[in-house]
């Protein structure tokens, strides 16, 4: 009798359950703000950057929903505008979000809305959904000038030099200097929708070229485009990052593409695409707490080696998300990473004027054995000025190092293989090589795997070319004149 009592009881309880998931049925409690400036379209940008982005933002628009942009908020997805501005109770992005009309977002086991994030949203569409004006809505809406031609990013092929000037990418023939084309993206206007003839709005500060050769990625303010060198036609446009776009790396099978970047000093961010399909694929949020200004994966694909302006480098496991070791020591920015192709050293390049050598397995810094006893110092590659970038030379032990005023150097990291009793590895880094920069301020450099050729960029808007093994300059690439545009 008993037992049947309670069967009942619980079968009573369970009914308001039937048909839908207890946590998922009861909408988000309404409560009041006490607020007195109005809401802006930037308050509201972090609660759907947190809980909606990752399936309305960049290249997954769930519903056919973007919720990365003001207009594409307003255009709305397959059931039409997401909001109604000043009707927060007929708005869409309320109704679901809220949980009073369905399909709830965001689904399951995505964390919901707060109270507070919910009256937030309700109080910026009764207000009237006020459009952005924030420095980085106008920094978008404004085209960078084609006078600003400064180079902060390079790729080289043996064939080829591709660099980005300002917000322009050109491709130079490497034996004759000669220009063979530009990207253009032609969906990047004016504001009387005439075409710029530019890649990118803004400012472009990273690229990438995967390693058949055939496709470059570019990267700039909150995009990234992926472009087919064959063609010169963009392939994927992926946007809605929080900031800009300013480490890009494919992985050594050409199939994904990891993006970094994140908002000075407050978050990084790191996102996965999968190069063929542009689909994204994964995001790992906050493992740095400022900007991720340098990436490169290991041979296998297995880690990603991340740098941040956090001041530290972390090995990432792809497969698990987990970071399995922080490398402390760069005592400012680290804005650049290489590892050797068979995964023993990491260089890492920061603007504390160091170039800093790690063991890759236990995560310390090279040391150097002093010649006088056992003592022991930090191995690193001293500099007067910052350091920018750093590349291996292909599967060699060399290192090509740029950055600040300084001549761009080439490093070979010499393994010595006394019988020692000391712990990790002897090496010692060997200068090599100096290409000379004339009065330019390097932010780019880059070297073939095969060390043949060098260039190297920066501040100047020019693009020296050197032939890496003598260390002359071949080829002074400039950009061609645009067409001025009027605004
Ligand atoms: C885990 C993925 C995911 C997250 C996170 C998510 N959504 Fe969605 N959203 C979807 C899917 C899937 C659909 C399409 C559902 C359907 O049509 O039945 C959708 C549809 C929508 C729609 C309807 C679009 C239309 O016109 O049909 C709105 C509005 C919406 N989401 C708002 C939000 C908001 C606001 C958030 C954050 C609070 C959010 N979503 C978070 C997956 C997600």
């Amino acid at each position: 009798m008993r037992y049947f009592f309670s069967l009942i009881l619980s079968v009573i309880l369970a009914a308001p359950l039937w048909g839908q998931k207890s946590a998922d049925v009861e909408p988000i409690p309404v409560v009041q703000l006490k607020r007195k400036e109005p809401v802006l379209f930037d308050d509201i940008v972090p609660i759907l950057r947190n809980k909606c982005f990752a399936c309305h933002s960049a290249n997954v628009t769930k519903g056919e929903l973007d919720l990365s942009s003001y207009a594409s908020i307003v255009k709305g997805g397959k059931r039409g505008s997401a909001i109604k501005p000043g009707k927060s109770a007929e708005s869409l992005l309320v109704q679901l979000a809220g949980k009073t009309a369905r399909p709830f977002m965001p689904p399951k086991r995505e964390p919901p809305l707060t109270p507070t994030e919910l009256a937030l949203l309700k109080l910026w569409i009764d207000q009237g959904a006020r459009p952005p004006q924030s420095q980085q809505a106008k920094i978008a809406q404004t085209p960078l000038s084609s006078s600003v031609r400064l180079v902060r990013a390079l790729a080289l092929t043996s064939e080829r030099t591709i660099a980005a000037f300002g917000n322009q990418i050109h491709l130079f023939d490497n034996k004759t200097g000669s220009l063979q084309r530009s990207l253009v993206d032609p969906s990047v206007v004016d504001t009387n929708q005439r075409p710029l003839g530019v890649a990118h709005f803004g400012l472009i500060e990273a690229l990438a070229i995967s390693p058949d050769r055939k496709l470059l990625a570019s990267g700039s303010f909150q995009e990234a485009l992926l472009w087919d060198l064959q063609t010169g036609k963009v392939l994927h446009k992926w946007t809605g990052f929080a900031d800009r776009a300013v480490a890009l790396a494919f992985s050594n099978d050409g199939k994904f593409l990891a993006v970094g970047g994140g908002i000075p000093t407050a978050d990084a961010e790191l996102v996965f695409f999968d190069v063929a399909t542009g689909q994204r694929v994964k995001a790992f949020p906050r493992i740095h707490s400022d900007t991720i200004c340098g990436l490169c994966f290991t041979a296998d694909n297995r880690f990603l080696i991340t740098a941040s302006a956090d001041m530290s480098v972390k090995i990432l496991d792809v497969s698990t998300g987990k970071v399995v070791k922080k490398l402390d020591g760069h005592t400012h920015h680290v804005v650049d990473v290489g590892v050797q192709a068979d995964g023993a050293i990491i260089a890492s390049a920061g603007t504390d004027k160091k170039v800093r050598l790690w063991d890759f397995k236990t995560g310390e810094q090279l040391t150097r054995i002093n010649r006088g006893g056992g003592q022991v110092t930090i191995m690193a590659v001293d500099r007067e000025q910052p350091a920018c970038q750093v590349r291996f030379v292909g599967n060699s032990n060399k290192i090509i190092v740029g950055g600040g005023s300084e001549p761009v150097t080439l490093w070979e990291l010499q393994r010595i293989d006394k019988a020692s009793n000391y712990y990790t590895p002897y090496i010692q880094p060997r200068r090599l090589r100096a290409f000379e920069i004339g009065k330019d301020y390097i932010y780019a450099v880059a070297a073939t795997a095969d060390g043949k050729f060098v260039a190297a960029g920066g501040e100047e808007g020019v693009v020296r070319l050197f032939d890496g093994e003598k260390g002359q300059l071949l080829h002074t690439l400039a950009p061609p004149k645009l067409p001025v545009i009027k605004r």
